[in-house]
């Protein structure tokens, strides 16, 4: 190993920061001053009307995470006990958890090699409970979604994107979020756009889902005194809204430096060795993570640990087969695309400000582990 080694982190939020300590110092203090903090001022109504607009629906809801943007949306479709929603168990634990809160049963369904859901897999899983897909965007990969709308209205299905890792992600030209009843994306600050701390959004075309989004979030309260059932804390507040508003503005910019990555990742990868989903060209894909998958995983990654190189796992350990998940009786073996990826996959170091030296390095490091391995 060189002594002289490169360091390269999988995200990077302090230089994220450095490129816009001016902005947000400037937020802070003006919002800060203005003493509106929770339901008061006027960078939610803004944030709303804007990721509205961007993302191509008639309502944006801001909630507090993308957890709660899941649950709300869930409560807003009527989803409850004893109905089932079929999602894929390669997502973040918080997709199936937000079903599990609602009180309703997850129905789990195996991927595609992109990750995303199989739509060929979704009618043999269809039951007189099912009530709602949740199909999930992983790394901001779009689901083929025509197919999958296709299915949900020949069965009267609600559809309820997981829209968490996919903001500004497009399929023919629609963005994500705009497909089913709701969307919902999270501001997490690992996410593209995203906040200084937690942070949700839920879109619709529906004003009758806008309108019961907007009282769960605040208690189901419709005026102060007045609870017209019972609802959740969940309310973005209007520091976030603001820097939220700030980081919508970058986002195309966030985008392309990211989508650069992946084209150097794709051209400098020894791809004997390295399996990298293609791009269909109906898709734009903005990529919040970049997953390869390939053999000896858990070797490279510390052979790239060793080198300075940090890389993740998104996620190891599927939800069927999560300790919390005991209950619905899964086994190892259930989902098999699911779970070969999950021995397979690795997230590469990848966000706006690594440079084009940085991604090079990765790959010459892969490239020489397979090489000599
Ligand atoms: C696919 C997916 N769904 C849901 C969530 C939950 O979002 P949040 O962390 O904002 O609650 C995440 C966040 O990581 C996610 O990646």
């Amino acid at each position: 190993m060189t002594q002289m080694q490169t360091e390269v982190p999988i995200f990077d939020l302090p230089a994220q920061f450095e490129e816009e300590r001016e902005e947000l110092m400037e937020i802070v203090e003006r919002v800060l001053a203005s003493g509106a903090y929770v339901l008061a001022g006027d960078e939610v109504a803004a944030l709303e009307e804007e990721v509205a607009t961007f993302v191509g629906t008639d309502h944006a809801i801001t909630v507090n995470s993308g957890t709660d943007a899941l649950t709300i949306g869930l409560a807003c479709l009527d989803i409850k006990p004893g109905d089932e929603v079929i999602t894929p168990p390669n997502s973040f634990i918080a997709s199936t958890g937000a079903i599990v809160h609602v009180g309703a049963t997850p129905v789990f369904i195996d991927v595609c090699d992109d990750q995303n859901m199989d739509p060929e897999k979704l009618e043999s899983l269809i039951t007189p409970k099912t009530k709602a897909i949740m199909p999930v965007h992983l790394t901001g990969r779009i689901c083929d979604m025509d197919p999958i709308v296709a299915i949900a209205e020949k069965h009267g299905l609600k559809i309820i994107e997981d829209a968490a890792q996919s903001m500004g992600s497009e399929y023919k030209g629609r963005k994500s979020g705009t497909f089913g009843d709701v969307g919902c994306f999270s501001c997490h600050p690992l996410k593209n756009m995203n906040a200084c701390g937690d942070g949700g959004l839920i879109t619709t075309n529906d004003s009758d889902i806008r309108d019961r989004a907007i009282r769960l979030r605040n208690h189901g309260m419709i005026d102060r005194n007045t609870a017209l059932e019972f609802g959740f804390v969940s309310r973005m507040d209007n520091l976030q809204a603001a820097i939220l508003r700030l980081r919508l503005r970058h986002l195309p910019d966030v985008v392309a430096r990211r989508r650069r990555n992946v084209e150097q990742y794709r051209a400098e990868i020894d791809t004997d060795h390295v399996y990298i989903p293609p791009c269909l060209d109906h898709e734009f894909n903005t990529f919040v993570l970049f997953v390869a998958q390939l053999d000896r995983r858990d070797e490279l990654q510390a052979y790239l640990a060793e080198r300075g190189i940090s890389t993740g796992i998104h996620y190891p350990v599927p939800i069927h087969l999560q300790p919390a998940a005991r209950y619905l009786g899964h086994k190892a073996g259930d989902y098999p695309e699911v779970e070969r990826q999950a021995d397979r996959i690795i997230s590469l170091p990848h966000n706006q400000n690594l440079s084009e030296s940085q991604v090079s390095y990765v790959c010459e490091q892969i490239n020489r582990f397979y090489m000599t391995g």
